[in-house]
């Protein structure tokens, strides 16, 4: 995308029309009637009328002119296992055969639920693909959630088949994965929803390698019953676009799941067109985006999006850094990656395993993107620099697993990057910034405020799966003008997430609103207090939580892990107190530096500052047993509140 005229195109003027552009990157069935549908506000509808299907979109379209390019790469995490390729011949074949016995075995027609428990391997985007060409709704539970968690999501969308694998790679480990089956049948059916069907697919065809039992008359083997379908052809069902493609349940920080309902047509409208202008992706590319397909980034940016573009897109199994901190860069240099997509903790991680690694491997990088929290500048600069050896744009993506898409980055070709910020809004999209009182805060002043979009656009979830409350409540009450209005302009979308935007128009994301710090009425972003302890150069990664405090109201807290080769001491932390003094201000002096061995992370990674916050604040620190590495809490709480 190089020309500027695109933001006058999607120009609200040109709204919602000029969404016609994104849409036909597609190939429909049938045109739609009706471009934005807003009699059920805020439930948005678009495309309606249009009928498509998105296996068809992302694998059959293809055959004439791609048949024999590679489609999806797989890299298993052990070295000596040999990489394989899917070429979109392959893909449709698989897909079909998986559509087939979907259909016929299982029994499943359009409009179903079916959850899918299962990791990084290829089979994971060709069952998505099969149901998609059937118009069964997905719902992809991340492999490394619990046979419990796993469990409460098949309940609450009501799925009597579950899609499981035997085992798969992890830093070295063969993991047991179908050992959370019994368990999750257990925990829906205690919650009111019988499994019938468990469809288990090997991670070596024909070798089972967990140690749990396969449950007579429930638990099949995908591989065994796909000898039936061998060759089946199933003609993808022309879905009405506003039928729901999937669901994704992410979680506040408070209660349960929320299972996010995407649509077909609008979301691959949105993801094929952010991919192509935001990321730049051609069918000539090699692109790997380095997250879990069981996120919103995977479903958007390694599976609908990529391929709908024809794209190759790269898949890895295990753990960037397994079995040492070149890995990463010796796939990149192997497979000539071209397009690189990864998150600022993993960003993090890799730094510090091996601040030197990227400039052993002859890879070359033309774009680079990072999402799910802010970058620290210091990180982006080893981003920038060392893994993209300054021949790489980078674009700060913005968006939720509730916006299907991207919201705010820059446009390679047309905008500057800023370490640190977002960027503009990416064509179509309209934030703005609202203070707690609903009053606008002037565009480009630089204040903090609720970021908020002003406009619908055909990436966004469509409500939450049987909670329209919720979704109503959570997402378009907060700024709501009119709540018997039809009309989109008086329902803005409320991100939950602090905001400010400068002079430039480009925003800053500071944080949800709940890692906002308020110290003496000042508004402090956790991430800004971070940035600054990353100017250390002992610190790994920091986390800055707040602590009540009887004065100021709150005070940041500050948790720190240092890189290798380095030993805490008094000096690194008054160093780390220094940094934040200078970089923000005294305002934002740390109450205390402690100097931790490793942060209490989620299984994707995210650090949880909520754990911390806990720690620091003597409160309870609730169930900690889903995180990756729930030992260090105990470690981390003798440190701060003694024995
Ligand atoms: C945060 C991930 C700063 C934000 C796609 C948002 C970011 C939440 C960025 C959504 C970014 C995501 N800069 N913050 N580039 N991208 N976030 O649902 O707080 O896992 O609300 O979706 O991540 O996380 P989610």
């Amino acid at each position: 995308m190089t020309d500027p005229e695109m933001y006058e195109r999607f120009g609200l003027e040109n709204f919602p029309e000029c969404y016609k552009e994104y849409a036909d990157l597609l190939t429909w069935y049938q045109y739609w009637h009706t471009t934005l549908d807003t009699s059920d506000a805020p439930c948005w509808k678009w495309f309606v009328g249009g009928k498509i299907n998105a296996s068809y979109n992302c694998v059959d379209r293809h055959l004439a002119k791609y048949k024999n390019k590679a489609a999806i790469i797989y890299v298993p995490e052990p070295e000596d296992e040999a990489h394989s390729v899917l070429t979109y011949q392959e893909l449709y074949v698989r897909v079909n055969e998986v559509a087939a016995l979907l259909r016929d075995f299982a029994g499943l027609k359009a409009g179903d639920r079916v959850t899918l428990h299962m990791p990084m391997v290829p089979e994971l985007p060709i069952t998505m693909l099969a149901c998609a060409r059937l118009g069964l709704i997905h719902s992809e539970v991340y492999g490394g959630f619990s046979g419990q968690a796993c469990g409460e999501r098949i309940a609450d969308c009501g799925s009597r088949v579950l899609i499981t694998i035997d085992g798969y790679y992890r830093n070295g480990k063969l993991l047991d994965h179908k050992e959370k089956t019994d368990l999750a049948v257990e925990v829906a059916e205690k919650k009111g929803q019988a499994v019938d069907k468990v469809l288990v697919w090997r991670r070596y065809t024909g070798k089972y390698i967990s140690e749990t039992a396969m449950e007579e008359g429930r638990d099949y083997f995908m591989d065994d019953v796909l000898k039936d379908y061998a060759d089946k052809k199933v003609d993808p069902v022309p879905m009405p676009a506003e039928d729901p493609l999937f669901l994704m349940y992410t979680s506040g920080t408070t209660g349960k799941p929320k299972g996010c309902q995407h649509s077909t047509g609008g979301y691959m409208a949105y993801v094929a067109g952010t991919s192509k202008y935001v990321q730049d992706i051609h069918p000539e590319d090699v692109y790997w985006c380095m997250a879990d397909i069981g996120w919103i980034t995977g479903h958007s940016y390694i599976v609908y999006g990529p391929l709908a573009l024809a794209a190759t897109s790269v898949m890895y199994e295990g753990v960037p850094t397994y079995p040492d901190a070149g890995r990463a860069w010796r796939i990149a240099a192997q497979l000539d990656v071209n397009i690189f997509h990864t998150a600022p903790t993993t960003i993090r991680m890799l730094r510090k395993a091996g601040p030197d690694e990227p400039q052993k491997y002859n890879y070359h990088f033309k774009h680079m993107t990072t999402v799910g929290e802010a970058i620290e500048p210091q990180v982006w600069k080893w981003y920038h620099e060392i893994v993209g050896k300054g021949e790489a744009v980078i674009v700060d993506t913005w968006w939720q697993t509730e916006t299907g898409g991207f919201l705010c980055s820059t446009l390679p070709a047309l905008h500057p990057m800023k370490p640190g910020s977002t960027g503009p809004a990416v064509p179509g999209i309209y934030p703005v910034i609202y203070d707690e009182n609903g009053n606008e805060i002037q565009a480009g002043s630089g204040k903090a405020g609720n970021i908020c979009i002003r406009n619908p656009w055909p990436g966004a979830f469509q409500t939450i799966w049987g909670d329209r409350e919720r979704y109503v409540a959570q997402y378009y009450q907060m700024y709501c003008k009119n709540k018997d209005s039809k009309d989109w302009r008086d329902w803005p979308y409320f991100t939950s997430d602090a905001a400010v935007q400068a002079e430039d128009g480009y925003y800053r994301i500071l944080g949800r609103v709940d890692d906002v710090i308020n110290v003496a009425g000042h508004r402090l972003g956790t991430k800004e207090v971070e940035s600054a302890c990353l100017f250390v150069p002992e610190i790994a990664e920091a986390s800055v939580v707040p602590l009540g405090d009887q004065v100021r109201g709150r005070v940041p807290d500050v948790y720190v892990s240092l890189k290798p080769g380095h030993e805490p001491s008094k000096e690194i932390e008054k160093a780390v107190t220094k940094s934040i003094e200078i970089t923000i201000g005294k305002i934002a002096r740390p109450k205390h530096v402690y100097i931790v061995p490793d942060m209490p992370k989620t299984r994707s990674g995210k650090i949880m500052r909520r754990v911390l916050a806990a720690i620091s604040n003597g409160r309870d620190v609730g169930d900690v047993t889903t995180l990756a590495n729930a030992d260090i809490v105990e470690e981390i709480r003798k440190m701060v509140q003694g024995e």
